[in-house]
């Protein structure tokens, strides 16, 4: 790897900073690095026991940026986070975020589409409140890939942004330059592709309740999944459900944590190996969790049933040979 791509500090001695939570997924540590703010200028802000940021130690980094010299310009907010599915109190982010003068953004990649189920809406309502949302039709509408979107709230701001007319670019009141703003007024791509197209299909073809209800029936299956991983005695539940994700681990009195760890993430390799399911998996408090991240239109409440049968099979299998892990 070269020595230019090691750096997360950013391009010359920028003061902006922005501010996100710790269970932010990594892709916004990735875009200040594209913009050239470099990682580092983004803060990751702890989360409380519910893996939400932590408003009042935001604002204390904001006054701490400010403080020392640096421009706080954004945040960061999340709508289902990676991991757990956390829903950041949106609104005391926007309060935040209008106090101190800055930019609201919300990485709602899967979550946002909650919007459409009656089970996630109200507790998304904070959304309407953000200056830009970014989310996926590649996620829950089930849209193939891939079909990111992005709102911006001003389309002034948004076009300003972007808008830049050559000579060769002219508008035109009638013929083929007509119908101003263009497209390319709103993004960094000139010739683009037609995404809109499969995502129009899919709303078309399905409507946004039965696409609701698909969210809402995911939701009650990863509650369902806690229910009956906390049943059972060789298992234990991770993290609150907040949305579709459930995660857990299979434990063992005779292993430490280390093995457990092992043990967990073999547990993973072997349902994917055995072509019984296909979770990943994360690490909450530093325990290796099953990560369960429901956001098929086909599972069935029986998959969840037998995906805890197999996993209690194969945990007591390799707990009985566990010096190998
Ligand atoms: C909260 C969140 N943000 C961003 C992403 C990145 O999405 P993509 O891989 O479609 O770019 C994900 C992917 O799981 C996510 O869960």
């Amino acid at each position: 790897m070269s020595r230019f791509c090691q750096s997360h500090a950013g391009v010359g001695d920028a003061p902006l900073v922005g501010y996100t939570s710790t269970q932010t997924h990594s892709c916004v540590a990735r875009a200040f690095d594209i913009l050239g703010l470099g990682a580092d200028a983004l803060r990751k802000i702890p989360v409380n026991d519910r893996f939400q940021i932590d408003v009042d130690a935001l604002e204390t980094a904001i006054a701490t940026d400010r403080a020392e010299g640096r421009t706080p310009f954004a945040i960061i907010g999340t709508a289902g986070a990676v991991n757990v599915g956390a829903i950041d109190d949106l609104e005391a982010i926007a309060d935040l975020a209008a106090q101190e003068g800055l930019w609201f953004h919300v990485d709602g990649a899967f979550g946002a589409t909650g919007v459409l189920s009656d089970r996630l809406r109200p507790r998304l309502s904070g959304l309407k409140r953000a200056d830009s949302l970014a989310f996926d039709f590649h996620k829950w509408l089930h849209v193939n890939y891939d079909a990111g979107f992005v709102l911006i709230r001003s389309e002034d701001a948004h076009r300003r942004t972007f808008s830049d007319r050559p000579d060769y670019l002219k508008g035109a009141d009638r013929g083929m330059a007509a119908g101003n703003p263009w497209p390319v007024e709103y993004g960094p791509e000139l010739s683009r592709g037609f995404r809109a197209l499969k995502i129009w299909a899919q709303l078309n073809e399905h409507g946004t309740d039965k696409l609701g209800q698909l969210i809402t029936r995911n939701c009650d299956q990863a509650a369902y999944l806690a229910e009956q991983v906390a049943t059972q005695s060789n298992m234990e539940v991770l993290a609150p459900v907040a949305m579709n994700i459930c995660c857990f681990r299979y434990v063992h009195p005779k292993l430490d944590s280390s093995a457990l760890n092992r043990l967990n993430e073999e547990i993973v390799i072997q349902l994917q190996l055995q072509g019984i399911a296909a979770p990943s998996t994360t690490i909450i408090h530093d325990n290796t969790a099953i990560r369960v991240n429901i956001t098929n239109h086909r599972t069935r409440f029986e998959d969840l049933d037998l995906l805890v049968k197999e996993i209690g099979r194969i945990g007591a299998t390799l707990a009985t040979d566990a010096d190998q892990l």
